[in-house]
């Protein structure tokens, strides 16, 4: 039995909720069937989480009573804003966020599966609630009013009117709202990972987004887009792209927003979305932001043959809606919420305890000394 390292290309479930492929030498990702190209340019988030969550494309009046239900689901418990109130101005967003599902959590007396229709509507609760625990803990930590939500806007309008206190554009609207739904879903990633392993103990669903929330924060994953951020502003001018990527690679050093485990030689079509999406915000915004990060992924590709990640482009997008750079991980956690739910919910309806084995590579059948006899 030979172990694999990071279970790389090992198929550990069976899902319908995403899928990836290399087709024509192209990559392709989809929704339960849906392209993810088709729902960029058509759909919104309301729907797509309605379609994560229940297999289907909403009709009119579904879109409607699901849109309502996660509008009357926004506002949080005083225990809630109390805990974000307490917490250290220091605490990093992504840490209060983990905190706040797991205090979630407390006011729930079952602390294991309880069933489809409860897990559904814990679902609808932590996708309706994650915008607002980010928003007021944002406002709270920089000593500000809390915005309350709002009962007109949609989810990603919604979020920004609650952060920056006015409602936005329509084109942030939108940008956000395809943001989200890029986000929403990408199979086994390793937080959604970290999510069917709790949920195939029939933890409940809050301990599950705990676990999922906890391992997104990691540079390797979610963490990697603030950490582009760090790397546009140090580059600051694109003519400076090219020495920044030789000398990082002479020493090693990985570049943050490039190389993925799936998509080796091909575009994630997510980053092809984003690219887009920077590319338009940073003309209307007169940023540069676009500008370096072309001139980096030219650079890391002519010396390194990598291709950007998901992760790359969004930092142009989200420091041009004015998101600051440590609220990145917390906006990818907002959208992938309803993939972490629909994914727990997969796991419960048909369950097998994920538990592998490791290939044990310590010394064995060590002769026990007492204490006493040890030097
Ligand atoms: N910069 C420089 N070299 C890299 C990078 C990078 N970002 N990514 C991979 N490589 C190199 C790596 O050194 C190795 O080279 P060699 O074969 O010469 O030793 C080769 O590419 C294969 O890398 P790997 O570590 O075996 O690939 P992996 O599948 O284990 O890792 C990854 C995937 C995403 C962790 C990695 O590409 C990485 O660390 N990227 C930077 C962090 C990042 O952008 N993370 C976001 C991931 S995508 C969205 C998400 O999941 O949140």
């Amino acid at each position: 039995m030979g172990a694999v390292n990071g279970l790389k290309d090992v198929v550990a479930a069976e899902s319908s909720i995403s899928r990836i492929a290399i087709e024509d030498g192209k990559a392709v990702l989809e929704y339960r069937g849906y392209n993810i190209h088709d729902l960029a340019r058509h759909s919104t988030y309301e729907e797509v989480a309605y379609l994560l969550l229940f297999g289907e494309l909403p009709s009119k009046s579904d879109l409607e009573y699901f849109s309502e239900d996660l509008k009357e689901r926004r506002e949080l418990p005083p225990q809630i804003v109390g805990l974000l109130t307490n917490l250290s101005p220091f605490c990093h967003p992504m840490v209060a966020l983990r905190t706040a599902v797991s205090f979630l959590g407390t006011m729930d007396k079952h602390i294991s599966f309880t069933g489809h229709e409860k897990s559904i509507e814990k679902a609808k609760n932590l996708i309706a609630k994650f915008p607002t625990i980010v928003a007021y803990f944002h406002r709270i930590r920089m000593g500000e009013k809390l915005v309350h939500p709002s009962e007109d806007l949609g989810h990603a309008a919604n979020f920004l009117y609650m952060l920056h206190g006015e409602e936005p554009t329509k084109t942030m609207e939108k940008a956000l709202d395809l943001d989200f739904i890029l986000h929403a879903d990408h199979e086994l990633n390793a937080s959604t990972f970290a999510a069917r392993v709790a949920a195939s103990t029939l933890a409940d669903m809050y301990a599950c987004v705990v676990a999922a929330t906890g391992t997104l924060i990691g540079p390797l994953h979610g963490g990697a887009a603030q950490r582009v951020m760090e790397m546009l502003r140090e580059v600051a001018l694109p003519k400076r792209a090219e020495r920044y990527v030789l000398e990082k690679l002479a020493k090693g050093e990985r570049i943050m927003g490039f190389g993925h485990r799936v998509y080796r030689n091909v575009i994630d079509p997510r980053t092809v979305e984003l690219k887009r999406l920077a590319r338009m915000l940073s003309k209307e915004k007169g940023t540069r932001w676009f500008e370096i990060s072309e001139a980096i992924e030219k650079a890391v590709y002519r010396h390194k043959g990598l291709l950007p990640n998901v992760d790359f482009y969004s930092a142009s997008v989200y420091a041009n809606l004015g998101i600051p750079d440590d609220l990145f991980i917390n906006i990818f956690a907002i959208g992938r919420v309803s993939g972490w739910t629909a994914h727990i919910i997969e796991q419960y309806e048909n369950n097998v305890l994920i538990r592998p084995r490791a290939e044990y590579i310590g010394p064995a059948g060590k002769k026990f000394l007492p204490l006493s006899e040890r030097e």
